[in-house]
């Protein structure tokens, strides 16, 4: 009886006990908002790479040792860190002793003047103009013949005649070897080492990845200490013959993708917990569920439940709170900026996709879906959106967005027939 009845007392003397919500001091500041969400910003922890990171730790050290291994062209979607493993793969780099330069490619990039810009900071960063030795100079040299055929000069600095017959024959993988071998000299006789670091490499076209590839070849059969790590959507341009064989001795094409369960969970609660706020177990398990591990999703849902969640833990509830605004800010700065550029034409493509459910899809369902003939007269639509980056072709006749959960975004944005 007795224990009966403390048993119904407890929870009501509990709660008369509890103080007033309101002389809570608030927990969870949000000036302290430790959440990341943004193209390449820098994640408060950045799980789930260790693979990747270590692969590129040893690299350099066999780099340095002249010992071959092979680089990384970094595969995946966008928004799992692609820009982020890049970034950092810089500063692992620049810590070694190496000297790094590094370049994002778009649509509208010129490739040779690129390539010059990208040659004359490593360059200069192996030595300073005044101080160059033989090799360096030799490297100025190349770099100013090379520049001959770009439209646009570019000064180096240095007091030396252009190389004629280096790096100015017109043949960008001809010059390009040149200009690498030339580059990867330099660096060994300052006795550091080259890291390019080249982000959206899916934009290269065939001919400029071909002469990248052919100079690399090069640079690695002469154990000179130049690469260059990539990153860029799943399809790089198809590669044939002797460039794809050379391509799969330089490189490795690792993929990231989602985050494992664990590394999700670290993602998204150590930051909280260095600052002394706790999840709860339910919580963090429906952000897992609904963002499915990918590490835009992530941030951006870690960034809202902290703003609406009065503390002192982080709950379910918070989670409920926050989805609307979760969704309002990817719709704004993830999934429209994708589609700023598309056509009609293009738009209703995508719907068509979208509306035939869950990926990947058929290039001839497509078709059918847009109530076209086959899948040829849809062709030349399908290949402008892979050349935008928006699709991507998993294997031969099949079709996948290159944007996680994009499907959804567009079936709550576009009726199936809407953009026509
Ligand atoms: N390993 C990671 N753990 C947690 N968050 C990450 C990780 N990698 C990236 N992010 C976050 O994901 C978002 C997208 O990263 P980004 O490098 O721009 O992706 P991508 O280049 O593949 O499109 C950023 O907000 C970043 O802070
Ligand atoms: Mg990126």
């Amino acid at each position: 009886m007795a224990l009966n009845r403390a048993r119904q007392v407890t929870p009501r003397s509990r709660q008369r006990w509890r103080p007033p919500t309101t002389t809570y001091t608030r927990r969870i500041d949000p000036i302290r908002n430790p959440y990341t969400p943004g193209a390449g910003s820098r994640p408060p922890a950045l799980t789930g790479r260790d693979e990747e990171i270590e692969a590129f730790r040893i690299l350099l050290a066999r780099l340095k040792l002249g010992r071959p291994e092979k680089s990384m062209l970094i595969t995946g979607l966008r928004g799992v860190g692609k820009t982020v493993l890049l970034n950092t793969f810089e500063a692992i780099a620049e810590e070694a002793g190496f000297r790094t330069a590094k370049s994002e490619i778009t649509h509208e990039t010129d490739f040779r003047p690129l390539i010059a810009r990208l040659a004359r900071r490593a360059l200069l960063a192996v030595s300073p103009a005044k101080r160059m030795k033989e090799r360096a100079r030799r490297a100025a040299a190349v770099f100013k013949a090379f520049t001959l055929r770009t439209p646009e000069g570019l000064e180096i600095g240095v007091d030396v005649e252009a190389m004629l017959g280096r790096g100015d024959s017109g043949d960008l993988g001809d010059d390009l070897s040149d200009l690498f071998l030339a580059l990867g000299e330099a660096a060994a006789d300052h006795k550091t080492g080259i890291v390019f670091l080249l982000d959206e490499v899916q934009f290269l076209d065939r001919a400029e990845l071909e002469a990248l590839i052919a100079a690399l070849h090069q640079v690695s059969q002469q154990e000179l200490p130049l690469t260059l790590a990539g990153a860029g959507l799943p399809q790089l341009p198809a590669l044939t013959g002797a460039a794809k064989s050379y391509a799969e001795r330089l490189f490795r094409f690792p993929t990231i993708d989602r985050l494992a369960e664990q590394a999700a969970r670290d993602a998204l609660e150590l930051p909280a917990q260095a600052e002394g706020v706790d999840f709860e177990r339910a919580a963090t398990g429906r952000i897992l569920t609904l963002t499915e591990g990918y590490p835009y999703f992530l941030q951006e849902y870690g960034k809202h439940v902290w703003n609406v969640a009065p503390g002192p833990t982080i709950t379910l509830a918070d989670v409920k709170r926050a989805h609307d605004l979760v969704q309002l800010d990817l719709d704004e700065s993830f999934f429209r900026v994708r589609i700023g550029r598309a056509t009609k034409a293009e738009l209703a493509y995508l719907a068509a996709m979208a509306h035939l459910g869950a990926g990947p899809y058929r290039s001839g369902e497509i078709a059918a879906k847009l109530g076209r003939p086959g899948p040829e007269s849809v062709a030349p639509t399908r290949a402008r959106l892979i050349e935008k980056g928006l699709i991507y072709s998993p294997s031969y006749g099949l079709n996948e967005f290159t944007v996680p959960q994009f499907d959804t975004f567009i079936r709550r944005s576009f009726a199936p027939e809407e953009p026509r």
